[in-house]
């Protein structure tokens, strides 16, 4: 939700903004804006409805961007206010001697809003962010010789909600000064110069040693150094860290989109969940993230599972998971609806959190909920550092690298495999085999050589797409462990395509559903040979006998299947809770390529940002 990026030092600000912009712009592309120093020493800003491509046309065409050495950048995705020039930001004091830059939600805007106008601030725009630059210019002219940074710190104190922001002025045109709360900020360390950025990405082609601002902390940037406080003013030790992302895991590499090279990563992105944890040979599996918390996980009485999106489907496919293995009873819960009911959770429970930024606004909450019950919290995420990992009691690492692309691809596969080792590392201590643990290990083992094999059919789902990309609807079942597949293939397909699509439980079909099948209705079936495969065959014949068109999933080998269903994808036999994982990979591609046929920008979907840290 809006990226941020902001620039100190002795190169041209300008060109290192628009290139951090472009490396976040997955987190919003409804405006972008820059402000730096201009002509004078006033502030010069420029901002834009549109991409961040748009803006850098519109700078060059200008022919005036200052060269300025320091400066603070902005993508945003629109909570309050329109996607418009006026609603984009950087947001400018009266006097145009303040810069702002916010992401988050000021949720006490109203308020403010009218008290600054009863002190004659003249509002520009319908965002609830620009309520904080007119009020650090308002207290910064009550406190005669008060230093920036403490107008800042009054401000944010009287604040309400989360942000995290990026501010400059005219009048200290050598600081920078940042600050978060619920949004995140990381400060990349360069020599003799300090880049600000809303994640690690834009920061790693200039620097590895990062700190990660902590909720409720502020930093002020200069050339020469910068100092962390707590934004009630206390000095805080800065942790600096190594970044461990390479510059080509944030590029596309060849590919057409960045949703297209991370679903062809994921044989890879397997093999990396799993090195070092899945040791097939000592059958056992290696959590170090969680290995002190064993003992309470395996004695829960239950574990709550919650998450939002394409991470809350990997939960449901976790619930399959632990409870087949571990026998332990799993709760999942949307995070939304988990924060806002009763729920019973106390010390004695085990809440799993699963996200692959780690900032998802509604995940944090239920988490923080969970803790304060008392409950164990164990995070899944796949960005390193961010909030979620931080607060979790213990946690497990996706590895699956950055993942740009909106339509979540290689961090589900990733979340599957680490709620697939979880299982079985619970399992282990209580009733589980040791013959069906190393089946089961086996198995992992297997998958991303059987992912590869699937892959490399891609162009089989790239004619399949193209006799159904020009349906408005579609429906998706599955049972058991591939129920959550048809929720996880429907969501790609509404998200990256906006074709309307529903995923069920094969067996609900007959409860509402099938009203809906018709000869314009594409009915994508997930039918591989285990227990259920009988009875997924006759929803086939249900579909087929009202004239619905049927796309299945098989298993290879299954030639009864080509006889009843329009388009057969087969995947290589699989034990049951691996074929999820198997199955997922042709939906994935599906949705790609119905999208790109109908025209669609699949790396950045109208609407959507990748990274949802408001409510
Ligand atoms: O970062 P998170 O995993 O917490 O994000 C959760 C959802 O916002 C995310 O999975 C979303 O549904 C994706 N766009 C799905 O592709």
């Amino acid at each position: 939700m809006c990226g941020i990026v902001g620039y100190i030092g002795s190169r041209k600000a300008a060109p290192l903004l628009l290139q951090g912009l472009k490396r976040l712009e997955y987190r919003g592309y409804d405006s972008a804006g820059v402000a730096m120093p201009g002509e004078g020493g006033r502030l010069w800003v420029h901002k834009q409805k549109g991409d961040v491509a748009a803006l850098e046309a519109a700078m060059g065409a200008s022919g005036d961007v200052p060269p300025a050495t320091i400066g603070i950048g902005h993508t945003r995705w629109a909570t309050h206010g329109d996607p418009s020039d006026r609603n984009s930001h950087p947001h400018v004091s009266m006097d145009g001697s303040i810069a702002l830059i916010h992401n988050g939600i000021i949720e006490n805007h109203a308020a403010l809003r009218i008290e600054l106008e009863e002190h004659g601030y003249r509002f520009m725009s319908d965002t609830d962010s620009e309520v904080l630059v007119h009020l650090i210019d308002h207290l910064w002219k009550q406190i005669p010789f008060a230093a920036f940074e403490s107008a800042i710190r009054q401000a944010l104190s009287v604040v309400e909600g989360a942000y995290g922001v990026c501010v400059v002025s005219s009048r200290e045109p050598d600081m920078i000064v940042v600050a978060r709360h619920g949004s995140p900020i990381v400060i990349g360390i360069g020599e003799g110069e300090y880049f600000v950025a809303s994640d690690a990405a834009p920061l790693v082609e200039y620097t590895r040693r990062a700190v990660y601002l902590a909720d409720g902390e502020m930093a002020v940037l200069r050339r020469d150094g910068f100092s962390v406080q707590s934004i009630g003013s206390v000095k805080q030790e800065a942790a600096v860290v190594e970044l461990d992302i390479e510059l080509e895991e944030i590029e596309k590499g060849g590919y057409e989109h960045f949703m297209l090279k991370e679903i062809f990563e994921q044989p890879e992105v397997m093999r990396d969940v799993m090195r070092g944890r899945v040791l097939p040979g000592e059958g056992i599996i290696q959590l170090g993230g969680v290995s002190g918390y064993l003992a309470a996980l395996r004695s829960a009485p239950r574990i709550h599972i919650c998450a939002c999106g394409t991470s809350w489907h990997a939960g449901l496919i976790g619930e399959y998971l632990i409870e087949e293995f571990a026998r332990i009873p799993v709760e999942v819960d949307y995070a939304s609806e988990f924060r806002y009911r009763s729920p019973l959770i106390g010390p004695e429970d085990v809440m799993v959190v699963i996200s692959q930024s780690g900032e998802t606004a509604d995940t944090l909450a239920a988490m923080r909920m969970a803790k304060e019950r008392g409950a164990t919290v164990l995070g899944i995420c796949n960005v390193v550092g961010s909030t979620i990992a931080r607060e979790s009691d213990c946690g497990i690492y996706t590895h699956a690298g950055p993942e740009i692309g909106v339509a979540s691809t290689k961090a589900f596969s990733a979340q599957v495999v680490v709620l697939a080792m979880l299982a079985l590392a619970l399992g282990r201590g209580r009733a589980l085999t040791e013959e069906r643990f190393g089946e089961a290990v086996r198995e992992l083992h297997e998958l991303p050589g059987k992912m590869r094999r699937i892959l490399e059919r891609h162009q089989e789902v790239e004619r399949i797409a193209g006799e159904y990309a020009g349906a408005d609807h579609a429906l998706y079942l599955g049972r058991g462990y591939n129920f959550p597949v048809a929720l996880e293939g429907a969501l790609k397909l509404k998200e990256i395509s906006y074709v309307h699509a529903e995923g069920y439980p094969a067996a609900e079909m007959k409860h509402g559903p099938i009203a809906l099948i018709d000869e314009e209705m594409p009915v994508v079936v997930l039918a591989p040979q285990d227990a259920n495969y009988r009875k997924v065959r006759s929803n086939i014949e249900e579909v087929r006998a009202r004239g619905g068109r049927v796309l299945a999933v098989a298993t290879e080998g299954d030639r009864e299947i080509a006889r009843a269903a329009d388009h057969v994808f087969y995947v290589p036999d699989a034990a049951p809770f691996i074929v999820p994982l198997l199955c997922v990979l042709p939906l994935q591609l599906l949705s790609y390529h119905v999208a790109a046929l109908r025209g669609c920008n699949v790396d950045r979907p109208r609407n959507l940002a990748k990274s949802v840290t408001v409510e």
